[in-house]
């Protein structure tokens, strides 16, 4: 089995501690481990031979090689490049064809680097479930049972039960919030968790059905690509001219071969400050602290220091995040606009 890490992202929502030049997967935002460090983790745990690819761009190779060296020297599957972002079809491609010249029905775990999973022998268990199904074709997800009408994961409806999965019905990506609730109603449905299990020819074939473009431009760039040391990189005005697409769309929402298995393993995507401060122990006051931290009459709150004191008095349902340069202050309740935040830094230049 081949984990293949994306490592693409730039994580704006964790704005100021997540930057651009160093996003969330690089930081270690619920323990001592950076994100990435924790998905390499996961990766190498599925079984003794089990290897590691990571798929990430040109500003960021050497943070990821150096953490997969760290923990991963002998069973590290090599890192690709990618010359410009174009989402994750085209990524999961670079690594299904680089996987598929040693071995075209290779297993890949494709597995975001930005998640948080607290169980890892319930995902072990999870993926192990999955595994006979992807080695017959199937392309397998993995279902969280949804708590809120969250409108940035995608959908997954649940068809007939088989042994330990059950067929997808109908998978939609990002719904709007009433389709979301009315898909909480329902009840039948999972959010889909991002990490996909498939054979590589397997995932090859769909984007060949459904997103030819994508294909074509990627087998173009890997006929291209240049070694240099752990790194390949792809071609790039082939890879610039491929289409921009998630695999959610790209092939998950089309294909009708696509397998779900339940997944309770304390997934959280920490897509947000308000996700940090719920997936982490919380004081009496429901306040979760990072760092130097006092606090009078605080509550609901997230407060989270890089280095100066920080004392907080009377407030509720706060984030509060100081780094070197920036102190973010905002109401825990409208972290989703922090990136509102970071386009007017932006702008000011
Ligand atoms: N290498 C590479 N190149 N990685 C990328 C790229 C890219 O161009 N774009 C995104 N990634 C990485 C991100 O860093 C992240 O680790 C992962 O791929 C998923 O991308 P996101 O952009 O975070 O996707 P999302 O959160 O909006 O949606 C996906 O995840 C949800 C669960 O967290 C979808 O799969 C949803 O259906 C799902 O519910
Ligand atoms: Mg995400």
């Amino acid at each position: 089995m081949l984990a293949v890490i994306l490592s693409g992202g730039s994580g704006t929502r964790l704005w100021p501690l997540s930057r651009e030049a160093y996003p969330k997967q690089f930081l270690p935002v619920v323990s001592d481990d950076s994100l990435l460090a924790e998905t390499i983790e996961r990766g190498l745990m599925l079984d003794t031979s089990a290897r590691v690819m990571a798929i990430t761009n040109e500003d960021h190779r050497f943070v990821v090689a150096a953490q997969l060296h760290v923990q991963a020297s002998e069973r590290t599957a090599g890192i690709i490049l990618e010359p410009v972002g174009r989402n994750t079809a085209p990524a999961i491609a670079l690594a299904a064809l680089a996987a598929a010249e040693d071995n075209p029905e290779e297993l890949l775990l494709v597995m975001p680097s930005d998640h948080v999973l607290k169980n890892l022998t319930a995902f072990r268990e999870a993926v192990q479930k999955g595994a006979d199904a992807a080695r017959s074709g199937k392309l397998v997800t993995f279902g969280i049972v949804p708590s809120s009408p969250h409108t940035g994961y995608g959908y997954i409806k649940a068809g007939a039960k088989k042994n330990g999965y059950q067929d997808v019905a109908a998978f939609v990506e990002k719904p709007d919030e009433a389709t979301a609730e009315r898909y909480l109603g329902e009840g039948d449905y999972f959010w889909n968790s991002g990490m996909f299990l498939f054979r590589a020819d397997r995932y090859l074939q769909e984007l060949e059905t459904h997103q030819p473009g994508i294909l074509a431009a990627c087998r173009e760039a890997w006929e291209q690509r240049q070694a240099d040391m752990d790194f390949t990189r792809v071609g790039k005005a082939a890879f610039e001219s491929c289409p921009d697409d998630s695999i959610d769309y790209a092939v998950m929402e089309k294909t009708h071969d696509a397998v779900v298995v339940p997944l309770d393993a304390g997934w959280s995507d920490v897509g947000s400050w308000s996700a940090l401060w719920e997936i982490q122990p919380q004081d009496g006051q429901g306040n979760v602290c990072r760092g130097d931290v006092i606090t009078e009459d605080v509550s609901g709150s997230y407060i989270h220091s890089e280095g100066r004191l920080i004392a907080v008095l009377g407030v509720s349902d706060h984030v509060i995040v100081e780094t070197d340069d920036v102190v973010l202050v905002a109401d825990r309740n409208r972290v989703q606009d922090v990136k509102k935040l970071v386009a007017k830094v932006k702008a000011q230049g």
